[in-house]
């Protein structure tokens, strides 16, 4: 009898790691990686090209940003230290900036603590998505359909804050998991302590992100309605795709779901 051909089942491995510094261990594995900086960087990033801005070029220092402003005058410069905006910037780091009148057909040159420092430090990975609460489906479909085409595993990177975990990173990779085929993937511990977390929250986000050491901070800032605004999920059907330096909203660099 001649034996069965069909294929086998691809079960796609799911990883997390905590810590950016760690992108690397990631893109050596040929991952596909996700990176999430729930609050702020990548909410505004996913809010900038939701509403339309051209491009956003994320850069780790201030420096690199205000030389690549200084060459193109015409673009925006963006971010945050220590969660304000910088001088001469002409947005901070708050989703809620990134109206579509002030980013329509804009690229951005966007500077963060944690958040652009993780997405530039994954660069060596073919596929980078950006992931948050706001983006958590889509960010899943496209990484899950890139991943089955190209036969790669997952791995999510959190920014974290300084360099240290943060809860609200550890929530939102579990919240792109559970939209992710469970019957397709194969969950580390640390990727299925975070699913296991994000249930326990998923009913009420926000009560649960605001206990988190950055929270606190940013509403000590005044703040308050960026943590609200991020942590609505499934707001925005993008799914930035970071490439030769540029984070675009996807579709012409990353096959259709
Ligand atoms: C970061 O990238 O460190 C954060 O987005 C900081 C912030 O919330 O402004």
């Amino acid at each position: 009898m001649i034996a069965s051909m069909r294929a086998p089942k691809m079960i796609i491995n799911v990883n997390i790691e905590f810590l950016a510094k760690d992108s690397g261990k990631a893109a050596e594995r040929g991952d596909l990686i996700i990176v999430i900086d729930a609050l702020r960087c990548c909410s505004s990033i996913v809010t900038a090209l939701a509403n339309g801005a051209e491009a956003i070029i994320p850069v780790k220092t201030l420096r690199e940003a205000y030389e690549i402003h200084a060459r193109n005058p015409n673009y925006l410069l963006a971010g945050e230290r220590g969660g304000l905006k910088p001088k001469g910037f002409n947005l901070g780091n708050s989703p809620l900036e990134y109206t579509r009148e002030r980013v329509h057909g804009k690229t951005i040159v966007l500077t963060t603590t944690s958040g652009t420092a993780a997405i530039t430090r994954s660069r060596k990975s073919r596929w980078i998505i950006i992931g948050s609460f706001l983006n958590a489906k889509y960010a899943a479909e496209k990484a899950f359909a890139i991943s089955r085409a190209e036969n790669v595993n997952i791995s999510i990177v959190q920014s974290g804050t300084k360099g240290k975990f943060s809860l609200e990173d550890f929530i939102c990779a579990g919240a792109i998991i559970a939209r992710l085929p469970q019957s397709a993937i194969k969950l580390s511990d640390a990727a299925l302590a975070s699913l296991l977390a994000f249930k326990h929250v998923e009913n009420d986000l926000y009560a649960a992100i605001i206990r988190s050491e950055h929270s606190r901070k940013l509403m000590e800032l005044g703040f308050t309605d960026d943590i609200k605004f991020s942590c609505q999920m499934d707001l925005f059907h993008v799914a930035p795709i970071y490439r030769d330096g540029k984070i675009i909203k996807g579709g012409s660099v990353a096959p259709e779901v």
